[in-house]
């Protein structure tokens, strides 16, 4: 069958990662069927902007997935619904082992009775919890610190094992920092609450936030402020349509980082969104948050061995660059 008759179902696809994933499905050529609740998605970009199918309905609801599989031709399903606030998953874990967990649980045997059995899942680096090496290997040990890295960590567990009892093959990719906007302004981060960096500091930019607060300005790096590994939300959107295809090809379930392969501090975060945006851009240094690590930065070698994936956008540079575009766009 070729690409062009293939229907992708995507779940979450009017969120931020999503959206871009379905902008480059439809460039590959894919049909694709958004399945979002709109907790947290835009309903606005899918219709003026991604032009896709999108029927609002919910992961954990099972008659309407057994009756969306009945009727529609899924070749794959790219999984993205999620709650992803790891602050809230502390205080209120019951919503985060519901939706992530129950939810994919509810997903997967809807897609089980279907027989549909290729599956790309949103895992996180937050799976690994306190790194013991740096960069982070697949290998590496995972501890989660938090319900939200837990709720992920029991979905790869649930992949594993329904693999080996029912043949469904997964490609779960770990992502890093994702952060950036489609090049070309079209698409961008927009949560609510928002409590990514990179949107934080661009909005202090925009007048709307007072200053951006630092957390931490004692931890063993060059400028004492953690060090994270941001990558580009275009280049993620590739590895999606990399790993389908390598699904698709009927490969084994596989594992993935992706990440930039190199850090940044706060500080210098700042900065380039300084130099980028022309504006000051007021700091607040407040004491540490519990369970912020000094560094994290994956190891994305074996995506690129093994997908062939090249991210396009490592430069930092051009991540806040396309951020500030959309953002004084979207909320200017
Ligand atoms: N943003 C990051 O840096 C990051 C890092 C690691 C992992 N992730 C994971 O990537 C995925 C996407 O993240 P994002 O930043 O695009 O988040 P997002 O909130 O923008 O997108 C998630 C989408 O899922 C929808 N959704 C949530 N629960 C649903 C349900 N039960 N049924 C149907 N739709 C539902 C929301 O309305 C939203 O549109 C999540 O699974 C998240 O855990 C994100």
């Amino acid at each position: 069958m070729s690409k062009n008759q293939q229907t992708i179902l995507v779940t979450g696809g009017a969120g931020y990662i999503g959206s871009h994933t379905v902008q480059a499905l439809r460039h590959a050529g894919y049909e694709v069927i958004i399945v979002d609740n709109l907790v947290y998605g835009h309903q606005d970009l899918v219709e003026n902007v991604l032009q896709s199918k999108l029927i609002i309905g919910d992961i954990g609801d099972r008659v309407f997935l057994d009756n969306l599989f009945a009727t529609h031709s899924i070749a794959a399903v790219i999984h993205f619904a999620a709650y992803a606030y790891v602050g809230e998953s502390v205080v209120n874990p019951a919503k985060y082992y519901g939706n992530n967990f129950v939810g994919t649980f509810t997903l997967l045997e809807a897609m089980r009775a279907a027989s549909v059995n290729k599956i790309v899942f949103s895992s996180t680096c937050a799976t690994y919890g306190e790194p013991k090496t740096i960069p982070i290997p697949e290998e590496h040990p995972q501890n989660p610190i938090n319900p939200y890295g837990m709720s992920k960590l029991m979905v790869e567990k649930l992949l594993a094992d329904f693999d080996a009892a029912y043949g469904l093959k997964s490609v779960c990719f770990r992502y890093f920092n994702a952060a950036g906007a489609d090049p070309e302004g079209r698409l961008g981060e927009d949560h609510n609450p928002e409590t990514h960096l990179i949107p934080l500091i661009l909005l202090a930019a925009l007048g709307q936030r007072e200053s951006i607060s630092i957390f931490g300005t004692d931890y063993p790096t060059a400028d004492g402020t953690c060090i994270r590994d941001y990558i580009h939300v275009s280049d993620l959107a590739l590895a999606h349509v990399q790993g389908l295809e390598y699904l698709l090809a009927d490969n084994q379930s596989q594992v993935f980082n992706l990440g930039n392969d190199n850090g940044f501090s706060v500080r210098e975060i700042i900065e380039a969104a300084r130099n980028i945006t022309g504006k000051k851009i007021e700091v607040v240094e407040s004491d540490r948050r519990a369970g912020d690590p000094p560094v994290l930065v994956g190891s994305s070698a074996k995506a690129k061995k093994i997908l062939g994936w090249q991210p396009q956008y490592a430069d930092i540079q051009d991540i806040i660059a396309h951020a500030w575009q959309w953002h004084q766009q979207r909320h200017g």
